[in-house]
């Protein structure tokens, strides 16, 4: 299984536009040790040729453009990427469909129902997309049994697992969670055996969870925030991490604490969010995650499993 991280930052990218935290801004000025990253997306293939797109970032143009395999240039107009899946409906995950909007062929595109809920109601994101190119919606289960297979990606199956994170602001069922708001997924390589499971919104470890990261190869999840107060700390918001759907890194329960117990997988935060310590390759926190093994994803990072 190939792995290729798109984009490790979370919603607003590393430097945000508007924001002059000291990364940001020490980024901006060439002050700190770190590089920017664009919003949290991955693809995976198992023949290097067909990808699945995890997630849509709005910063997916650059992303394309960044990693040469997702347009082959075989026809006139062409993609490597065969699939969409949408682990949520948040801006950062989705709305980069609306930049995918060219061409006649309809986008294959893989959610579970309350995703596709809020994208054709709160935000009509798949509304507006019929517009265009059409999407073709497959529904994703969320009882955690049934894998699917995507045509054209040979040799890798996908089970979700439900998580419990927060629904966008503008869904409807936003103060009332339901299970497929937010989903985890397990990916298997039939011909290596071997097992990714990819998380970049997880915002509590249910005792469904540890079995399969257990199996995992190499584990994958929310890298958003360092401790559980880090925005109302800086002033920047007045709810806690865990309270919009992110395990922080730190602190009793923190996704350290949890992915020490995982000494076979390879472990690697994503959608890291601008405020994270961990961004500063020269930081404690950063220190502390390579003492624990733990990897802080990359744009244009490579995982071959
Ligand atoms: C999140 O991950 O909590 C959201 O994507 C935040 C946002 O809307 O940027
Ligand atoms: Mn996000
Ligand atoms: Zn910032």
């Amino acid at each position: 299984m190939l792995i290729h991280v798109l984009g490790a930052g979370a919603g607003g990218g590393f430097p945000q536009w508007n924001c002059n935290c000291q990364n940001c801004d020490g980024l901006r000025k060439g002050t700190i040790k770190a590089t920017k990253r664009t919003q949290s997306s991955i693809c995976v293939s198992s023949d290097g040729v067909h990808w699945v797109l995890f997630n849509t970032s709005p910063d997916v143009l650059q992303q394309i453009q960044n990693f040469p395999p997702l347009q082959p240039g075989r026809a006139i107009r062409d993609s490597g990427i065969s699939a969409i899946i949408l682990i949520d409906a948040q801006i950062d995950h989705t709305t980069g469909l609306l930049m995918l909007r060219e061409g006649t062929q309809k986008r294959e595109l893989y959610s579970t129902d309350m995703v596709y809920q809020d994208l054709t109601t709160g935000n009509p994101l798949l509304k507006i997309l019929d517009h265009y190119c059409g999407i073709n919606h497959h529904e994703i289960s969320t009882d955690g049994k049934t894998s699917f297979e995507i045509p054209q990606i040979e040799n890798l199956t996908f089970t979700a697992v439900v998580l419990k994170s927060a629904a966008p602001p503008y869904s409807p069922h936003r103060n009332n969670p339901h299970p497929g708001d937010t989903i985890g997924m397990l990916i298997e390589d039939k011909k290596t055996q071997k097992r990714l499971f990819y998380a970049p919104g997880l915002g509590e470890i249910e005792p469904h969870l540890p079995p399969l990261f257990k199996k995992a190869d190499c584990i994958m999840v929310d890298g958003t925030f360092w401790t559980n107060t880090e925005m109302i700390d800086m002033g920047l918001m007045t709810k806690k991490a865990r309270d919009i759907g992110h395990n922080p890194q730190s602190g009793e329960g923190g996704m350290i604490e949890v992915l020490d117990r995982y000494p076979q997988a390879k472990k690697v935060l994503i959608h890291i969010n601008n405020t994270n310590p961990i961004l500063r390759e020269d930081s404690k926190e950063r220190a502390i995650l390579t003492e624990h093994g733990i990897e802080v994803a990359y744009d244009g990072m490579d995982i071959v499993l």
